[in-house]
């Protein structure tokens, strides 16, 4: 492993996007235990030190399954204000300048948490965000894909009158075993209410995944895709279209996606020519930030500077913002990458 610490200097520093990031995983222990006491909500763990122990995740479903335990402390709009505010004060730190977060009202509405009140929390964040910390934001609804069409399209339904603060939607949770192809309709009514779409694919899941969040629900971007070199004729049409993949390698070595970060095929992705960013998935669970995924990945893979601000200007390409936006903050990376030379 290469430590270079103005390489992490440089990483921390430079603009960047993040564009897969669940506000749900952005729940600090102390934050949840805060939250627990204010709700009068009881948690299965004494203090955080033991909740951070139970954070030995052997894949992705041991980590959901604390995760949306963990999501049962958020009640009022306060508690989703809060959540997400704290992650924007932590993303400015890493200079983080545009989110593109996912929040899965499912996870709130089954405890009957109405959506209005997650949504509004959310929202408010990132109004404030914007205006104190110059972080322009999207909202990106995920459906849980573990559950039924039917309850997907109901969330799609109850996010109708929030439309102008939606962005688009997304599929995550448990991957195996709930392919892409069972949500085909929902995503159809998604398409026509005109949401951008995204989804989970390839991270546990077979690339024929990828196929069909492609093909099926028409996504625009894939998060994760990093099995995707198990079928080559993909990999050629995923760099042909330049289809972005929001890969999060801290979250892969956590969930055993790959052994360990040397392994990770990050640099593979990069030096095939796919349209790869760098994101930190669930933050508070993983061990770190946007900018600790950057150098982890950097420091084990030897990735260089020039790979560096490709990959935060990526970040920038593979958004949802409009086009003049983009060009002003890949700019600014070109900029910082000049001035820091
Ligand atoms: N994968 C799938 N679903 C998720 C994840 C993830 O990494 N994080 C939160 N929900
Ligand atoms: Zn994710």
């Amino acid at each position: 492993m290469i430590h270079d610490p103005s390489l992490e200097a440089f990483i921390r520093g430079i603009p960047k996007a993040e564009l897969h990031v669940h506000i749900e995983g952005a729940l600090e222990p102390e934050l949840m235990f805060t939250l627990a006491r204010r709700n009068g909500i009881a948690l299965p763990w004494d203090n955080v030190d033991d909740l951070r122990q139970a954070y030995d995740f052997h894949n992705l479903q041991s980590f959901l399954d604390i995760y949306y335990r963990g999501a049962d402390v958020l009640q009022h709009v306060q508690d989703f204000y809060d959540l997400t505010f704290s992650y924007f004060k932590r993303a400015a730190e890493d200079n983080v300048r545009h989110v593109e977060l996912f929040f899965d009202p499912q996870t709130h509405t089954r405890r009957d948490v109405p959506f209005e009140t997650v949504i509004t929390g959310i929202r408010g964040a990132c109004v404030d965000a914007e205006s104190r910390l110059g972080i322009s934001s999207r909202m990106i609804l995920c459906f849980l894909r573990h559950l039924s069409p039917s309850s997907a399209l109901e969330s799609l339904r109850l996010a109708v009158p929030f439309r102008p603060w939606i962005c688009g939607v997304g599929l995550d949770s448990s991957e195996a075993g709930n392919p892409p192809s069972k949500f085909q309709s929902v995503f159809d009514e998604a398409r026509e209410e005109n949401f951008r779409v995204v989804a989970h694919a390839g991270e546990e899941g077979p690339a024929s995944y990828i196929r069909e969040a492609l093909d099926l629900l028409g996504a625009q971007r894939i998060d994760h895709g990093v099995r995707c070199f198990e079928d080559e004729e993909l990999v050629e049409r995923l760099v042909r279209e330049q289809i972005p993949l929001t890969v999060c390698p801290l979250s892969n070595v956590k969930l055993r996606v790959f052994p360990e970060m040397a392994q990770h095929n990050l640099k593979r992705m990069i030096d095939r020519g796919l349209m790869v960013t760098v994101n930190s998935d669930d933050p508070a669970y993983f061990g770190g930030y946007v900018a600790d995924n950057y150098v982890a990945a950097a420091q084990a893979l030897g990735l260089t500077r020039a790979e560096v601000v490709a990959l935060a200007k990526n970040s920038f390409q593979a958004s949802f913002l409009v086009h003049d936006r983009k060009l002003a903050l890949i700019a600014e990376v070109e900029r910082y990458a000049a001035s820091a030379a």
